[in-house]
């Protein structure tokens, strides 16, 4: 358990470069590339005058795939590895950026990598996801429905009780992978002490499965920051919920103080997080107006945003910078700003050149958007097991 003690101040995380000695307690391993970027944000919207915004650009995180699933995998993957694992099991969406990310750095650290999905409305995006997970060597399980999920894991649990799984928390949130952004959170406090961001009074951030928001909470706190999360809720409340987010912070304050970290108490960082429920629309991957003209907004700034997470935190966003009288505000980009290659296996889909190019993750995401009709995906697709060959459209 010894993991990152070897890491050079510059190498390792911002936990680590705070709490020395935590590097000794808690397992960790570099994948991502930080500091990430903290920028103005040049906005061109109506209402807005006097309000400074800034973005944190965790779409830059890391390479071959960024966003902030990899804060996160840094712990989680260290873990498994402590632990000995072989295999990782982990669950989520079709489109789930978390899936992606894990079968991402878990096969390139030589881990075999399960994952359960559910469907979610199909966009070019999900499709593409998808495909990826698959070309790079994940074994999909399909689930009818996120509340199937708990079953899917049973199963493929005991499906390789053979060898030795490591069951990675749907989201990577749970107290170990929400260290990832207590890190994060620290990082931000390096960047204001060394005046390159204001002390900002609120940073808003997509609320999934709320451990990119509970991780900044514990660390604004830590840092004797006054900073607040607003965490916009883009899921049901049976993920995003106040219980949840309690559960997983008093759970990784525990984990700080085992590993000596002067962690503040659970409440001083649940009180400063903010559930903001105005952005859902009709639930989990179905863009809302606001969304998409967030999105656009963005997009004139050079940010390219997701409407299942991104643009509705941004949609948030914006509605509160337009109030009048706010000081400075944050956007935690969490979209990662780049998408792997798929390998060159000849056996691997061929529908990830489809035509949305990669760099535009949801020019075209509406549930009803027309499916990717890529010419040669149809021969990859084969590949899939069943559901997701129908989920597709390809049977
Ligand atoms: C792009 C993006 N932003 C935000 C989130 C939500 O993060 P969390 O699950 O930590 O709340 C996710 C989760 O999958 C995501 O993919």
């Amino acid at each position: 358990m010894m993991e990152s003690a070897r890491y050079s101040d510059e190498q390792t995380c911002a936990l680590f470069r705070r709490y020395p000695g935590a590097a000794r307690r808690l397992p960790w391993l570099p994948l991502a590339t930080l500091p990430t970027p903290v920028e103005p944000l040049a906005l061109d919207v109506a209402g807005v005058d006097g309000v400074r915004l800034w973005i944190k650009r965790d779409d830059q995180s890391g390479l071959p795939y960024g966003g902030n699933k990899v804060r996160k995998l840094e712990f989680l993957l260290a873990h498994a590895r402590a632990l000995g694992a072989t295999r990782l099991v982990t669950a989520g969406a079709t489109g789930s950026h978390h899936a992606l990310a894990t079968t991402v750095y878990g096969r390139q650290l030589g881990f075999d990598v399960t994952l359960c999905l559910f469907p979610q409305p199909l966009t070019d995006h999900v499709r593409r996801v998808l495909l990826l997970d698959h070309a790079l060597g994940a074994e999909l399980r399909w689930t009818p429905r996120m509340e199937t999920i708990p079953l899917a894991l049973f199963r493929a649990r005991h499906a390789y009780r053979k060898e030795r799984i490591f069951v990675v928390a749907p989201g990577g949130s749970d107290p170990i992978g929400t260290l990832g952004y207590v890190s994060a959170g620290l990082e931000l406090a390096e960047q204001i002490e060394a005046g390159e961001a204001p002390r900002v009074e609120e940073v808003w951030v997509a609320g999934g499965t709320l451990g990119t928001a509970a991780g900044l909470a514990v660390a604004f706190a830590l840092a004797g920051l006054e900073t607040r999360v607003r965490a916009v809720r883009i899921t049901s409340r049976l993920v995003a919920n106040r219980r949840a987010l309690r559960r997983l912070v008093a759970g990784t304050v525990r984990l700080l103080h085992a590993a000596g970290v002067p962690a503040p108490p659970p409440q001083a960082a649940i009180g400063r997080v903010r559930l903001s429920h105005e952005q859902l629309g009709d639930g989990y991957g179905r863009p809302t107006p606001q969304a998409r003209d967030a999105a656009e907004t963005f997009a004139a700034a050079g940010v390219v945003l997701d409407q299942t997470y991104t643009a509705k935190a941004a949609a948030d966003f914006l509605a509160a910078a337009a109030r009048p009288g706010s000081g400075a505000h944050l956007f935690w980009h969490t979209l990662s700003g780049v998408e792997p290659d798929a390998p060159n296996d000849p056996d691997a889909p061929d529908a990830l050149d489809a035509p949305d190019a990669p760099d535009a993750p949801d020019a075209p995401d509406a549930p009803d958007a027309p499916r990717s009709s890529g010419a040669s995906d149809g021969a990859g697709i084969e590949a899939l097991p069943g559901p997701f060959r129908r989920y597709l459209g390809a049977t």
